[in-house]
């Protein structure tokens, strides 16, 4: 297993809605992938990730699926869809699906039998509860229990026709499959098996961590918030590990060159070196938040800003924990992620060396690197206005929540929004200059980042100094060069507030990664800078070297030696 393929691939995150839109309709669809499929080949990357294209009514854009075999309308068919996965595999690409299993859409036919009455064959498919103990069924504190949905509001919603709430840690039109009930997660395996026969080679999985409850689903913690933190009963549930090494069994065994990887919020280093282990054959990666909910505070409406001592600490702490057994994932963006040029970066003047730079302390690491589309270009923010501007239903669920039921200020709740919210992730791909980014002939469902004249795929690949040729450098160096995928790590200048510089090592090959998260000058104070005296600078984001390891404004650079014993 130490030589898996995909320690050294990088995956390539495609959100179809917002990729390319082929029929102008103002979104995005598999026909829209097709025709961009050299951009990513050329690219470099080995895998596409694609997020959901299934059937759904899009109350979470997808991630609320009505039916698991085919493909959204939206999106095109499956024709178009065995189209895609034969001419990504033709460039040598290989393509994973997302697989959204916590939950279903209310609209699944599953759901729709489970709800149709209390003696319905399907009804333990779903978590149905009776009312709290001595209150009326249908009143605000009659749920089940205390918990909260992650897109605001009670975890619970009633169904008067049976008298019973179910469960729904997200949307109410995205209850949660009980995954106590083998007939559920029989019916997952055969659903996972057909895609594979189909070609696909691996999945992402959605909250994966979340598919095992504490079955008696007792309150959660009172925090102050509206609703209780029932996290403690679902987070890596009891049987969890059980779950997905049946998974394994029923579904990847025996099956090569595949990919799978958790998307797993809250999960700790010991859950995920358990989880990673090859030997308990469960999944090949999981991707944590620790990192990215780094600059998160204690109050979840007040902007608090990175220490980059934190980012090293929570980076270095991964490192060392899946350093002899498990597998990290890298990734600063997703389609759940605001821009990481304008979190980590500046989106200003030093856009395009600030991009490069987080660009390379990320993929050096060790570990499988993600690129959400748009990041290899640079994309930024969007200027959000008001609430109106947003059409996430987390945004607006949250905000509704933290204003109308929390009491906080609506400029407080949006300038949070502005900065983290998901939409910043889901604005129009940006490829060329002609009208909305070039991403529609048509409206675009979210408008495009006015930013696309400037920052856009078609100016990127012409000009040598763009992110774009940065990041097709990173991952041919992950390609070319065994130390990148394969060499040990070791965190340097931990106590540094600006600078964030570690090595890897394998055999007689050492390299030295160094990055300024800061638009001043600064110092980089090595243990040992004569090592690297008549060390090669392998890449470098600014026209000069540093002098005297004093690097500029957002400067990157990474430099190789072979160690002589
Ligand atoms: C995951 C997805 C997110 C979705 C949620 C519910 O976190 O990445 O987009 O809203 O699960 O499926």
């Amino acid at each position: 297993m130490t030589d898996a393929w995909w320690k050294s691939a990088v995956v390539y995150q495609i959100y179809p809605r917002s990729f390319a839109d082929s029929d102008g309709d103002g979104m995005g669809d598999l026909r829209g992938v097709i025709q961009h499929l050299d951009h990513l080949a050329g690219l470099g990357v080995d895998v596409l990730w694609l997020s959901p294209i299934y059937p759904s009514p899009q109350d979470d854009n997808g991630y609320d699926i009505s039916d698991y075999q085919d493909v959204d309308p939206l999106f095109g068919s499956l024709s178009d869809f065995d189209e895609l996965l034969a001419a990504a595999h033709e460039r040598g690409m290989k393509l994973i699906m997302d697989l959204v299993v916590n939950h279903s859409s209310d609209e699944h036919p599953w759901f729709v039998e489970s709800c149709s009455s209390l003696s319905s064959p399907k009804r333990d498919w779903y978590w149905w509860r009776p009312a709290r103990d001595g209150m009326e069924p249908g009143t605000p504190g009659a749920e089940p229990n205390n918990w909260g949905s992650v897109f605001g509001g009670p975890a619970w919603e009633w169904d008067p026709a049976t008298g019973e709430y179910y469960l729904h840690l997200f949307s109410r039109k995205q209850p949660d499959l009980n995954w106590e009930n083998p007939a559920v997660r029989s019916a997952v395996h055969e659903m996972m098996r057909w895609w594979l026969d189909r070609g696909v080679d691996g999945f992402r999985m959605d909250v994966i961590n979340f598919i095992s409850k504490v079955p008696g689903l007792p309150d959660g913690t009172v925090t102050g918030a509206a609703y209780g933190d029932g996290s403690a009963s679902f987070l890596n549930g009891p049987r969890i590990h059980e779950f997905l090494h049946e998974m394994y069994e029923q579904v990847f065994a025996g099956r090569d060159a595949l990919l799978t990887v958790g998307e797993m919020p809250g999960v700790t280093v010991e859950q995920a070196r358990l989880y990673t282990d090859p030997a308990r054959e469960e999944v090949d990666m999981v991707f944590q938040f620790d990192h990215v909910w780094a600059d998160r505070g204690p109050d979840p409406w007040v902007l608090q800003r990175l220490k980059l001592t934190d980012l090293k600490a929570i980076f270095g702490r991964w490192q060392a924990g899946l350093a002899d057994v498990g597998w990290n994932s890298l990734y600063w963006n997703n389609h759940d992620q605001p821009r990481v040029v304008s979190r980590y970066g500046d989106d200003g003047d030093f856009r395009v060396e600030s991009a490069k730079m987080l660009g390379a302390v990320l993929h050096l690491h060790r570990g499988t690197p993600y690129v959400y589309q748009g990041e290899e270009i640079g994309m930024t923010n969007y200027p959000f206005g008001g609430i109106g501007d947003f059409r996430d239903i987390e945004a607006l669920g949250q905000y509704a929540q933290a204003v109308e039921k929390e009491g906080h200020a609506p400029e407080d709740v949006l300038t949070v929004l502005r900065a983290r919210g998901r939409d910043n992730a889901r604005t129009p791909m940006q490829w060329d200059d002609s009208p909305h980014a070039g991403f529609t002939t048509g409206t675009p469902w979210l408008p495009a980042n006015p930013r696309y004249p400037e920052i856009n795929a078609a100016r990127a690949r012409k000009d040598p100094d763009s992110v774009y040729h940065w990041y097709r450098g990173l991952i041919e160096l992950r390609h070319t060069e065994p130390a990148v995928v394969h060499g040990d790590f070791t965190m340097l200048l931990p106590h540094d507030e600006q600078l964030y510089a570690y090595t890897r090592r394998l055999d007689s090959t050492e390299l030295l990664v160094i990055g300024n998260f800061g638009g001043t000058p600064a110092r980089a104070e090595l243990p040992d800078p004569a090592a690297w005296d008549r060390a090669e600078l392998v890449m470098n984001n600014t026209a000069q070297p540093p002098a005297d390891w004093v690097l500029g404004p957002w400067q990157a650079v990474i430099y190789r030696r072979t160690v002589t014993p």
